[in-house]
């Protein structure tokens, strides 16, 4: 389909309208007058609805309160919070303490969803929180962005969105808003950043605003933060969703189309999953209960968990093949193994470049010994030939390095039947055994 007509198209239906910024604007100055009035304390408007770059119906009102900086964080947050709960006493709405670096008061109000943020009002070079840096993005953004950047912003936002790519949770590790501005204004519009998205090495610094002081970031992949050269807006992004969005982006160009803004909420195909299960190896399911802490916390905490069974596994030598977690009422880890049962295991001893000592240790209470991968090795009776024996020990172990709160309910794991299951259990092992992918289209 033609650009031109696709994406007119496309921005008459998200595209935020000028009645959603009247109406946020005047939920904004209902809340500014209040703090104004109770609190003597200025307040400011940031997020993408200060800038009209969220996508149409689905805008946050995210209020900033500014407070002095000589104000201790103890006393920010209790302020804040005393702010925050005024403003919905005032005008009403359901709210709740949502908990980021400070906790805030987050609740809904005539069908948009509000935030009262507390953060220090500081210039961009003296920063005391992260939220800080918010007011300083929305005046960045306000003098650079064009009309025509911010249509391209909705635009990226909703494809990124469709395919299961925006936000900057540490449960989605994808785009966050900010970032999705900033490549915008970087590449110009959206069909050049597509375009050149495609040519992206490994590793990629961005410097939109030409800040760059050379500061050392742990991913490869940066977008320096104009407002504050220290901070990777795109710390968050996995890799793993670095390199969708570049399929993604070859695959737009090869066809433009309607179908990449498209919200897909199809029911899975249960028999299919079904099918596969019997297909592959073995498939393990345990389920617990999910301890009580917010996704951030929650979710890279099963990542860890994830990755220590694994190891633990594949050190009593059961290959494995695939794994993955999913969060539903409770939790559920899945791996595919190579149950075999001969009974015979390498135990792994100490590299031969190893100190003496190491060595001799093992040469002395072990027998049958081998040489792999310039490691000691010795044949072995397979300690436990159960694959669930070693989850069930894995799970009860002291010293498995899981985090406390998931670890003691990890001790009260079941195994479950993996063909049964919610909607969206289904829809996850779709994702886990490659069934279905959002990002291709
Ligand atoms: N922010 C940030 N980095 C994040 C998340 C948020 O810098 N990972 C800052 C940005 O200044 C952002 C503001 O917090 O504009 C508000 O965050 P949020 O509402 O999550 O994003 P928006 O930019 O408003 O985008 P949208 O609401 O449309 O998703
Ligand atoms: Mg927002």
């Amino acid at each position: 389909m033609d650009w031109i007509q696709l994406r007119k198209d496309r921005l008459e239906v998200y595209y935020p309208t000028d009645r959603e910024i009247e109406e946020a604007q005047n939920i904004y100055q209902q809340v500014s007058d209040i703090v104004s009035r109770e609190f003597d304390l200025k307040t400011e408007l940031v997020g993408s609805v200060s800038r009209r770059t969220f996508i149409s119906g689905r805008g946050d009102i995210d209020v900033f309160v500014l407070f002095q900086d000589e104000l201790d964080e103890k006393e920010l947050d209790q302020r804040g919070l005393e702010v925050g709960r005024k403003v919905f006493r005032e005008l009403g709405g359901e709210h709740h303490i949502e908990y980021a670096e400070h906790p805030y008061i987050q609740g809904r109000l005539n069908g948009w969803k509000l935030e009262i943020v507390p953060c220090y009002s500081v210039e961009s070079g003296v920063l005391k929180s992260s939220v800080d840096r918010s007011p300083h993005h929305s005046r960045w953004m306000r003098d650079n962005l064009t009309e025509r950047q911010k249509e391209d912003i909705v635009l990226l936002k909703q494809m990124l969105d469709s395919a299961g790519l925006y936000g900057s949770s540490l449960k989605t590790r994808g785009f966050s808003g900010y970032l999705c501005e900033l490549l915008v204004y970087q590449y110009g519009d959206l069909r050049s950043l597509l375009q050149n998205v495609q040519g992206w090495s490994r590793e990629m610094r961005i410097d939109p605003a030409g800040v760059d002081t050379g500061h050392g970031f742990e991913s490869e992949f940066v977008v320096v933060d104009p407002v504050d050269p220290e901070r990777n807006v795109a710390a968050v992004l996995s890799e793993d969703n670095l390199a969708r969005f570049m399929l993604l982006a070859s695959d737009f160009e090869r066809e433009p189309s309607a179908d990449f803004f498209e919200e897909v909420d199809r029911q899975p195909d249960r028999l299919a999953v079904k099918k596969e299960i019997e297909r592959r190896r073995e498939i393990l399911a345990l389920e617990f209960d999910i301890p009580d802490e917010p996704e951030d916390v929650l979710y890279p905490q099963m990542r860890r968990l994830q990755s220590k069974l694994v190891t633990t596994l594949e050190r009593k030598e059961f290959r494995v093949f695939e794994s993955g977690f999913y969060i539903g009422d409770r939790a559920r880890l899945v791996v595919e193994v190579d149950s075999d049962r001969t009974g015979v295991a390498g135990r792994r001893g100490p590299s031969v470049f190893h100190d003496p000592g190491h060595i001799e240790a093992f040469r002395d209470s072990h027998s049958k010994l081998y040489v792999e991968n310039s490691r000691l090795m010795a044949r072995e009776q397979r300690e436990l030939t159960d694959v669930r024996q070693v989850i069930k020990r894995f799970s009860e172990s002291d010293s498995n390095g899981v985090p406390d709160g998931l670890d003691s309910r990890l001790r009260q794991m079941c195994f479950v039947d993996p063909k049964s299951g919610d909607e969206d259990w289904f829809k996850f092992l779709e994702q886990l055994f490659h069934l279905e992918n959002r990002w291709e289209k």
